[in-house]
């Protein structure tokens, strides 16, 4: 799919087919566009969590409690190191939080691509989250979203709704 009809036909996928998990490949080109993802000063302050293995996935649907989240044969938790990240000398900017959304949004993508359905997930329980997967308190929890084939019974909404262009654009 080339890019601009990529970007017009995702969406957010809120059914999943418990029973069809994602071939070891394609679950590869997922994250290794996560992999690819820009950030400043390369820094690369990722870490790409798989949760597949059936007990960790049950600690894991504890903390977004949404029946369709648990359909989902695999949970990818995007999380990062503020350490790592690049700051900015003259205020502290940290770039963390926008390099591990750049990272997401490139295998939210790629997973659109794929025929694979996603959805960003922020609120989800962190503290439930970072209990599952045993993670240190300094560790950032950005994201989440469930990774799987849609129910066969899904079909896509085809429409988006978003501000039209002259509210979000000023040319000067
Ligand atoms: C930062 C961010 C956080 C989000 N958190 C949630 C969430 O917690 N639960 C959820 O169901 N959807 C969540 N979404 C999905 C949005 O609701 C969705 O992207 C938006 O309504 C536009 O719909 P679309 O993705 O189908 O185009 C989130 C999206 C973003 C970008």
């Amino acid at each position: 799919m080339d890019c601009a009809e990529l970007i017009r036909s995702r969406e957010s996928v809120r059914s999943y087919d418990p029973a069809r998990s994602l071939d070891r490949e394609v679950l590869l080109r997922i994250l290794e566009a996560g992999r690819l993802a820009p950030s400043a000063a390369n820094r690369q302050p990722w870490q790409f969590i798989v949760v597949e293995h059936p007990e960790t996935l049950g600690k894991v649907r504890a903390c977004y409690h949404r029946e369709w989240f648990h359909k989902a044969p695999c949970v990818l938790v995007v999380t990062g190191s503020r350490d790592l990240a690049w700051k900015r000398a003259s205020d502290g900017y940290c770039s963390i939080e926008t390099d591990l959304a750049i990272a997401m949004d490139h295998m939210i993508l790629t997973a659109e691509n794929e025929g694979v359905g996603a959805c960003w997930i922020a609120a989800f329980d962190p503290v439930v989250l970072r209990q599952a997967l045993n993670l240190p308190h300094d560790t950032c929890l950005f994201a989440i979203t469930p990774l799987g084939y849609p129910e066969a019974a899904y079909s896509k909404k085809g429409t988006k709704t978003r501000k039209p262009m002259d509210e979000v654009v000023t040319f000067v």
